[in-house]
């Protein structure tokens, strides 16, 4: 049974939202809670159903069937990420569907177990640079792209919104996730010079860099004790991370009242990147 109260009306009504890797954590939590302030949401990932070692309540329930069981409007379409043309079909076949776009989500990424440098490989760095580097450089130029062929909203006061999804590892260094952070920080240095470019269009681009947050990505340390210890130590707010801490920071940045920010790195890590907790 699906978990969410989802009634369709709010502050992001009749906007049309793309969010990548939509099916598990962070991503099926943003596009929940897109919906649920009134988005249309096309859930674009690899395949429509979650990883199996997340921690959704109703994992085995696709997200935009979660939405349409709630009588909202939702859609699922595939593109991976690592692939240019799929990146375009997603654009190109939500207007399309929708008539044009308003707010696009590059949630999708790359992660790889925790491993010194030197033990990396140029497959790995190709690999993590291919989708959260490139991919996401691709997404947000075609999206630009249709943003500028649409009017600025009279209500939003903007032609659209890119919210990418970076990291802490692209604000500070972490043993062990040289090239994964590196890939984090061309997401977040991305966000700074394209929202440079582009806040003449009256075009928002925003970043949110996730602290330790519990998905299925990081679920392997989220099932130990003692790593949960580690990971509480760095982290200076008494719990960790949720997908819904990172979702409500995605929905303001989507949103009307964030019309005047643009270009931030906004960090959702319970103070992670603040300094050391000693
Ligand atoms: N979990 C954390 O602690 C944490 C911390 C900081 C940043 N992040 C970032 O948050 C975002 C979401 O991470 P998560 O923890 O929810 O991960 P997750 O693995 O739980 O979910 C990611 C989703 O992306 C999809 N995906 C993977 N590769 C893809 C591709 N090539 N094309 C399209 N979809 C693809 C997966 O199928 C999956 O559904 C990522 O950008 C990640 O780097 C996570």
């Amino acid at each position: 049974m699906a978990v969410y109260k989802l009634d369709g009306s709010g502050r992001l009504h009749q906007r049309i939202a793309i969010v990548t890797g939509a099916s598990s954590g962070m991503g099926r939590a943003i596009a929940l809670a897109l919906a649920r302030d009134g988005a249309v949401v096309v859930c674009s990932d690899l395949r429509p159903d979650a990883r199996p070692d997340g921690f959704e309540p109703d994992i085995h329930i696709p997200t935009h069937e979660v939405l349409i069981n709630n009588g909202v409007k939702s859609v699922f379409k595939k593109c991976d990420m690592s692939k240019t043309e799929e990146i375009f079909d997603l654009i190109e076949f939500t207007v399309k569907e929708f008539g044009k776009l308003d707010i696009l989500v590059n949630n999708a990424a790359l992660w790889m177990p925790l491993r010194d440098f030197v033990e990396e490989t140029d497959e790995q760095w190709d690999a993590m640079m291919g989708i959260n580097g490139k991919g996401v450089a691709t997404s947000m130029r075609q999206a630009i792209k249709q943003f500028l062929t649409q009017p600025v909203d009279k209500v939003s006061g903007s032609r659209g919104r890119i919210i990418n999804i970076s990291s802490s590892a692209g604000i500070t260094a972490i043993r062990r996730e040289a090239t994964y952070a590196a890939s984090k920080a061309a997401v977040s240095m991305l966000t700074r010079n394209v929202a440079l470019d582009h806040a003449k269009d009256y075009i928002n681009i925003n970043a949110v860099c996730p602290g330790v947050v519990r998905t299925g990505a990081s679920g392997i340390n989220f099932r130990s004790p003692e790593i949960i210890k580690e990971m509480q130590k760095g982290t200076p707010w008494p719990r960790l991370g949720e997908p819904d801490d990172i979702a409500k920071v995605v929905v303001f940045l989507a949103s009307d009242d964030a019309q005047w920010v643009t270009g931030q790195n906004i960090a959702v890590d319970g103070g992670f990147t603040v300094g050391i907790p000693l």
